[in-house]
């Protein structure tokens, strides 16, 4: 495979390897010189057509630190404004002389195309398309559960999957690319997923995903779940605050924030795990996000590892994923 667009793409080999090689980037992160000069020469560009704050921010970082150039285009101050296309766009930039691709997009589908139009020849790594895929998110909250299921939050070993873990989503599913690659990730590595969300945030034909679907997030506790991961409500996606998927902020917080309440109730066996930004009272209590048993700053950690890691298995050993 050249490109990494969406995690029904990987078999569970693949998925491990992107993990294990991940492992071994946040190994030569701790040293004093952090830069690999791994991709020295390469060029990548990362295309953003939609904020973005730790994906972006994460993805430069990781191809500096393998001593990649890079090229930062944001849509806004662009040439998009003047009606440039998302194909002119991406020509401009091959001739510019990229490597790799990193594209974030509103539109689901929009890497896919990138990479499968024939309008570049490059590797494409999906930063994120409209509410379908984010590969590399769910990447990082892998590699920060199965290194807290597994080893206490220390590295995982080689080759370690989540079998026999339980991980519980909350929220709103129905926006969420986070939620249906997370699905896709934790299942194919063994985990039991459960996701929580009031009926309306609930998207159709979720009974195909592989998880179970409830829509009482206190029952889904009493499990005792290794994982809890709060997904943020997508206000930009809703006509208005609720748009009409819940009464109120306050009403949604008491049936599936993780409230104080909830928080004091979970063991210390639960991670607590959001992909962010956070909705501080929303969808979680500031308690729960700064406590101990929050890996929020540990996922966004990982989150360079993992991009490192994919960049590397694109670019330096040319498509090894899924090889
Ligand atoms: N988790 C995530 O994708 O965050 P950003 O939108 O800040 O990149």
């Amino acid at each position: 495979m050249k490109h990494l667009i969406s995690i029904a793409d990987l078999s569970l080999d693949d998925a491990l390897r992107l993990l294990d090689t991940a492992e071994a980037m946040a190994a030569t992160q701790s040293r004093a010189v952090k830069k690999l000069p791994t991709l020295r020469g390469k060029t990548v560009v990362n295309l953003f057509f939609e904020d973005s704050t730790r994906t972006r921010l994460s993805f430069e970082a990781a191809a500096k630190r393998l001593s990649a150039d890079v090229i930062n285009f944001s849509s806004k101050g662009s040439s998009v404004s003047k009606g440039e296309s998302l194909k002119d766009t991406a020509l401009t930039l091959q001739a510019m002389g990229a490597d790799a691709v990193v594209v974030r997009h509103s539109s689901s589908g929009a890497a896919h195309r990138l990479a499968h139009a024939g309008w570049i020849n490059r590797p494409v790594l999906n930063a994120g398309d409209g509410t379908h895929q984010h590969p590399t998110q769910a990447l990082l909250d892998a590699m920060t559960l199965r290194r807290h299921y597994t080893n206490g939050g220390r590295p995982a070993e080689p080759k370690t999957t989540l079998e026999g873990a339980h991980v519980v989503i909350v929220g709103d599913i129905l926006h969420s690319r986070v939620a249906r690659s997370d699905v896709q990730l934790m299942s194919l590595l063994g985990a039991h997923v459960t996701l929580v969300a009031p009926p309306t945030l609930v998207p159709v034909g979720v009974e195909e995903w592989p998880c179970d679907v409830t829509y009482n997030f206190d029952e889904a506790l009493a499990e005792n779940p290794d994982a809890v991961i709060m997904l943020r409500v997508q206000r930009e996606r809703m006509s208005s605050i609720g748009g009409g998927f819940f009464p109120s902020p306050g009403e949604y917080h008491r049936a599936y924030g993780l409230d104080i309440e909830r928080f004091e109730r979970l063991t210390e066996k639960t991670a607590i795990m959001h992909p962010g930004p956070l909705n501080r009272g929303l969808e979680i209590c500031a308690e729960a996000a700064d406590s101990v048993q929050s890996v929020i700053v540990e996922q966004v950690n990982n989150g360079v590892s993992v991009r490192m890691a994919a960049l590397y298995l694109l670019l330096a050993s040319q498509g090894a994923i899924n090889e």
